[in-house]
């Protein structure tokens, strides 16, 4: 591995996401070498802490990862605090004077980093003050990373996007979206075009139907305040969903290289069909939890969840069918599903195939009914791999069919080695790779997908449908794909 070099500047130090992902991400990059001498951090906040404070913060956030005393001292020694007011001119003079001096003294080359790990509606005012108070620099790169959501609509997201765009070119701005870290998300590609068997069955002659199911079992925890005005739909369908729904649909790349991946995925996403209202309400549905058991465990209603209202609207479930107007997919419909204390926490991909043109055993077997169909299981989490159910003779006299699976899934040991999803995207960021993160042709294409279902929702005067706590949606959700003669393919994971 190569010694990256770096200063990561990260606004929101102190915060939830800083600790949780970021510090043990980097922790990883420096046990591999992928950053090493070279780099420093400075994490900033409004809070007044010292370095030692931070470093000890660090420390804790590392902890899960067993690292040696030696590993703590080395590693937090890179790390530095400066208290910081995002509205204050001189305080980024400041930090500026702070990065040079680091910058020296770790022999940075004036690479940077920023990492905006806070609330998007200071993102304007940082990125401007970044270029105005020359704290990115000439010799190097600079590059920004911000989270999602990016926007609360179209509108707001160019907003967004108009201010950040401001400041740093479409090439410096890494959008993270971290399915796209996802090991079973990337390996959608090479299971597409690594093996001829199924991408030239990869089509609307061929398929039946694509379902992809982003399951949770935790229910909102301590976001409610934030998850009440955003819900399901733009917490997951707008980003995550829709981003998988391009890695399948997308026409092959010429090339696997950033720019070749990401013209076919902004195709795929600008053939998805924006539904007028009439057909959002047929087309997509949603849900929200009520009180309910999974096993021996009670859980509460969301309304009851704190930081949620009383009368709360908002969604907690989405399944929706999304259809792809292009040569490739007419006919086939995506069916997505995503929500919150589900059964179990699972993320799938399933794959049906389309039944075969007649069941030529109808009268040799017992079963006249058409063949079950061929299922092609990306297992994207917890457990990661692929199955397909092929149809086989069942041992025996006659001639009854019998579907068998094939299913791959790799090891644990493998799991545990294998670099986790921020740490990923960090580096590919470092490297200058943007092909998993999103582009911003993406993200408001999405948008507009997204837009008219939760205007048509607004409007609706009905109270959302409930489904309990533990179970798998609204019955609406099941209906959805019943009236096409079509059903959820899930089997609990293995
Ligand atoms: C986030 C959402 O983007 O993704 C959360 O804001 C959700 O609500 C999370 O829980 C799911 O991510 P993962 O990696 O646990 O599947």
């Amino acid at each position: 591995s190569q010694d990256n070099k770096a200063l990561f500047i990260i606004f929101g130090g102190t915060g939830d996401l800083a600790k949780r992902k970021l510090y043990p991400s980097l922790f990883r990059l420096f046990r591999k070498g992928n950053i090493n001498k070279h780099f420093a951090v400075i994490g900033t906040a409004r809070r007044e802490w010292s370095d030692d404070y931070f470093r000890e913060i660090v420390a804790e956030s590392i902890e899960s990862l067993q690292p040696t005393q030696q590993e703590i001292t080395d590693f937090t020694s890179h790390f530095y605090y400066q208290a910081h007011n995002v509205n204050d001119t001189a305080e980024y003079q400041v930090l500026g004077d702070l990065a040079n001096r680091l910058d020296e003294e770790y022999q940075l080359d004036g690479n940077r980093l920023f990492y905006l790990a806070m609330a998007p509606r200071f993102f304007g005012t940082i990125s401007k003050h970044i270029k105005s108070e020359k704290i990115m620099t000439e010799n190097g790169f600079s590059r920004l990373i911000i989270e999602k959501p990016f926007g609360t609509d179209y509108e707001t997201a160019e907003l967004l996007n108009n201010e950040i765009g401001a400041a740093f070119k479409e090439e410096q701005i890494f959008r993270i979206d971290h399915y796209l870290g996802k090991e079973m998300v990337q390996n959608i590609s090479a299971v597409r075009f690594g093996n001829n068997i199924f991408e030239s069955l990869w089509n609307h002659k061929y398929i039946e139907s694509v379902q992809i199911t982003l399951a949770e079992s935790l229910g909102v925890e301590e976001r409610g305040g934030y998850y009440d005005q955003s819900g399901a739909l733009k917490d997951m369908v707008q980003n995550h969903i829709l981003q998988v729904v391009s890695l399948l649909a997308m026409e092959p790349p010429t090339i696997f290289s950033e720019e070749a991946i990401r013209t076919e995925k902004i195709n795929a996403l600008k053939a998805v069909r924006v539904y007028d209202e009439k057909e959002v309400l047929h087309a997509v549905v949603r849900g929200q939890y009520a009180e309910g058991k999974l096993g021996d465990n009670s859980f509460a209603s969301y309304k009851d969840e704190p930081g949620v209202e009383e009368n709360s609207q908002t969604e907690t479930f989405v399944a929706a069918k999304f259809m792809i107007d292009n040569f490739r997919w007419a006919g086939v419909p995506f069916y997505v599903r995503t929500g919150k204390r589900l059964t179990e926490k699972g993320t799938r991909i399933n794959i049906v195939f389309k039944s075969t043109p007649i069941n030529v055993f109808r009268e040799a077997s017992n079963d006249p009914a058409d063949l079950p169909e061929n299922i092609l299981t990306i297992y994207i989490q917890p457990t990661e791999g692929f199955s397909l159910t092929l149809n086989g003779k069942e041992i025996g006299d006659g001639f009854n069919i019998d579907p068998v699976k094939l299913d791959y899934r790799h090891s644990q040991e493998n799991l545990d080695n294998s670099p986790e999803a921020y740490e990923k995207l960090i580096l590919d960021c470092l490297k200058g790779d943007a092909t998993n993160f999103t582009h911003w042709d993406e993200v408001a294409t999405s948008w507009k997908i997204v837009d008219i279902i939760r205007h048509t929702w607004d409007k609706e005067t009905t109270p959302i449908p409930t489904y309990p706590a533990g179970s798998m949606g609204p019955k609406c959700a099941f209906d959805l794909l019943e009236s096409d003669g079509h059903k959820w393919v899930w089997e609990p994971d293995a």
